[in-house]
């Protein structure tokens, strides 16, 4: 392929997966598989990499980040960035309305939307092109975080359809969608990590990060608000909020009642109330109201405060909260041996639930609230699933309740706790010989995203610590029937079961084996990134700090703790029982010289040439990945490799035999 072809193939395929981005993230409504989608992004990809100086800024493939911004550029804005008025009561609201309608004699309309509780951010096209994005900063100046905002599938990089002006700024909230959110928490539970406390202020820290790479794996989400042009677009806020709909971006829907054109007060009361209560079912947190006078000429003549519009006001939304009393304190310990202070409360209803329990985070959240037993504590419920304490009634405290005294020992094994410089978590150290630590390992080694070992679950891994037959995970590889069929509850088939579950496991990957280990801070991800990196567990073994700081995503911390973890006497032992067990530590020679079973039982017929590999290539891989070549296509044919100058007759015989007719983009994402 030469630049010319190259460039309108690059200007084909970027066209193409913008619109697919659209379709999929803004309108939900996907017209390819993911499978035909990375294939496309596959090809753009090696395109841009073969022709560096054809890839643009806002290529598609910008979206999976990389770019690593040091620091991020300080940017004036054009138009400064003002906050708005808040009440929190509806009298207010109506006193704006009577304020605003005194103005006129003409009718007035205004449009109603949701407060979004993310982080304010300009963004700025020229010529319908992504030029910056910019954080609100103090109001006057922000900070350029382009790179990261790129990565928010919902921003478009290129605009679709007509009429937008040269050159314009449009406003908006990002956040973070809350099962996104709980998803990244649970994941960190999992690997031991403190969690985030609300999603506001995470999306906050995300968009600050200077690695892309990191932003675009968590999802964030982006609504719009306002265009900023010194053209004219339309005569109302809702129309231009609409156009910019067309133009690509994500916007409330009128059709959602996201946002809502309102001719009187009772109308914006609905609104009001509505959202009052459907926005515990909404995907991202809103904090409240926003009632905007709808026609640009009447804002105008309406004008601003020092800070504010007078054509714009808040309604806020009371945080769901209630008060119920403080019965006891209980802390749990995890399988990394963290404790977590559990606030046990008195029964009460919260937002549709009834709450008992309410997470106090650790021992500084309990000395900052100054919590005492029976005291009446308020409780609230974010986009957490878990509910939180966030303060005290102190009318309500009676004189003789004393302050709480965070533990010093640990409630399972009575071990001393410590806590380590700079960490917020105490931990219990016996992480031997602490039976909450133990069964907790052993279960997340168990686990479906470790070793995935089925005949067994929590209650039986209880049971088999507490009876003594297993301590850790490699004992697990010693079990006999004969020490199994004594047991209560056992059957034949389920000892059968469990044994066969437990043989399987020798089948389990590499990077699984080693999250299944349970090692602090190695995630899925981590040890993918590890596993990947060295290869096997011996390299590993021998990896000083700045071999494994020098991986893509790791960090000091991770470092630290993966060394420790080999370096400790009683972890190289249990893995050398694990290497005897003939588990995975290695990623097996075959798949590192490009071996692969991923085709296996497929049989492929290449025909036409291709632009990135000879035919003999191609048919190398498929044997090298486990598929099957063959000179002409017939029903046992699977797949028909289509290059360029392929004969019609082959086509015809493909579609008539309904043999799936791939390019070698296609082919290229299947052996991935
Ligand atoms: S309009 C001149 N509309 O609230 C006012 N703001 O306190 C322009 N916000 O910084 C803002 N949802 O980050 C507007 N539907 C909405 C909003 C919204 C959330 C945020 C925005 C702004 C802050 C103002």
């Amino acid at each position: 392929m030469n630049a010319s072809q190259a460039e309108k193939r690059i200007q084909q395929l970027s066209h193409e997966l913008e619109q697919h981005n659209y379709n999929y993230y803004v309108l939900s409504n996907p017209s390819i598989s993911d499978f035909e989608f990375d294939g496309l992004l596959k090809e753009l990809e090696s395109l841009e990499q073969q022709f560096p100086a054809l890839a643009s800024e806002n290529s598609p493939t910008k979206r999976v980040g990389g770019d690593i911004t040091k620091k991020f550029k300080q940017v004036t804005h054009d138009f400064p960035m003002l906050s708005l008025s808040n009440s929190y009561s509806k009298e207010e609201i109506i006193e704006f309305e009577e304020r605003a309608r005194k103005l006129t004699d003409a009718d007035m309309e205004y449009v109603c939307e949701l407060k979004y509780d993310g982080v304010a951010i300009g963004i700025r096209y020229i010529n319908g092109q992504f030029n910056r994005a910019v954080t609100r900063g103090d109001g006057t100046k922000g900070e350029d975080i382009s790179a990261n905002v790129k990565t928010i599938r919902t921003i478009p990089l290129q605009l679709r359809g007509e009429g937008y002006p040269a050159d314009f700024e449009i406003r908006g909230e990002i956040f973070f969608p809350l099962d996104e959110f709980n998803r990244l928490n649970q994941e960190r539970e999992e690997i031991g990590e403190a969690l985030y406390a609300n999603p506001r202020n995470t999306a906050s820290g995300t968009l600050k990060n200077q690695d892309s790479a990191l932003v675009a794996n968590r999802n964030l989400n982006c609504f719009l608000y306002g265009v900023y042009s010194r053209e004219k677009i339309s005569e109302t806020h809702l129309s231009n909020v609409l156009l910019a709909g067309e133009w690509g971006f994500n916007i409330p829907r009128p059709e959602n009642n996201m946002i809502r054109l309102c001719k009187s007060i009772d109308d914006i009361m609905d609104f009001i109330n509505y959202w009052d209560t459907e926005r515990h079912k909404l995907n991202f947190e809103i904090d409240g109201v926003v009632i905007k006078v709808n026609n640009f000429i009447q804002q105008e003549d309406l004008g601003y405060t020092a800070k504010s519009p007078r054509w714009a006001i808040a309604y806020k939304f009371k945080a769901e909260a209630v008060a119920t009393k403080l019965e006891s304190v209980s802390y749990q310990v995890g399988r990394t041996g963290a404790i977590t202070p559990v606030a046990n409360l008195a029964p009460v209803l919260l937002a549709g639930t009834t709450v008992k329990r309410a997470s106090l985070h650790n021992a500084d959240q309990i000395e900052k609230l100054d919590l005492r037993i029976n005291d009446f504590v308020f409780v609230e419920k974010g986009g957490e699933i878990i509910p939180k304490v966030t303060g005290v009634d102190l009318a309500r405290r009676q004189v003789d309740n004393v302050p709480l005294v965070y533990i010093t020992h640990c409630p399972d094994c009575q071990t001393e706790l410590v806590r380590k410089e700079g960490e917020a978590q105490h931990y219990c150290p016996n992480e031997s010989g602490c039976p909450t630590q133990v069964k907790g390992r052993i279960q997340h080694f168990i686990g479906r995203r470790a070793m995935d070992i089925e005949g067994l679950g929590a209650e039986t891994i209880d049971q088999l610590v507490e009876e003594g037959l297993i301590a850790n995970n490699a004992d697990l590889f010693d079990l006999r029937a004969e020490q199994l069929l004594p047991l209560e509850r056992m059957a034949q088939k389920s000892v059968d079961n469990m044994l066969a579950g437990i043989t399987k496991a020798k089948l389990i990957p590499f990077e699984r084996v080693l999250f299944a280990l349970g090692i602090r801070y190695v995630g899925e991800t981590v040890a993918k990134k590890l596993a990947r990196h060295f290869h096997s567990v011996e390299s590993i073994k021998s990896a000083s700090i700045e071999d494994l700081i020098a991986v893509d995503e790791i960090g000091q911390r991770i470092a630290e703790s993966v060394r420790e973890f080999f370096d400790n006497p009683d972890q190289q032992r249990l893995v050398e029982r694990l290497q005897n067990a003939e588990l995975q530590f290695a990623i097996p020679e075959e798949q590192l010289i490009g071996k692969t079973d991923k085709l296996s039982g497929q049989s492929f017929v290449i025909s036409g040439v291709f632009d990135r590999h000879s035919r003999d290539e191609l048919k190398e891989l498929i044997e090298k990945n486990g598929g099957k070549n063959s000179g002409s296509v017939s029903s046992k044919t699977n797949y028909l490799l289509a290059g360029e100058g392929m004969g019609p007759s082959k086509r015809q015989k493909a579609e008539d035999l309904g043999v799936q007719i791939i390019s070698e983009a296609d082919f290229e994402a299947m052996i991935a």
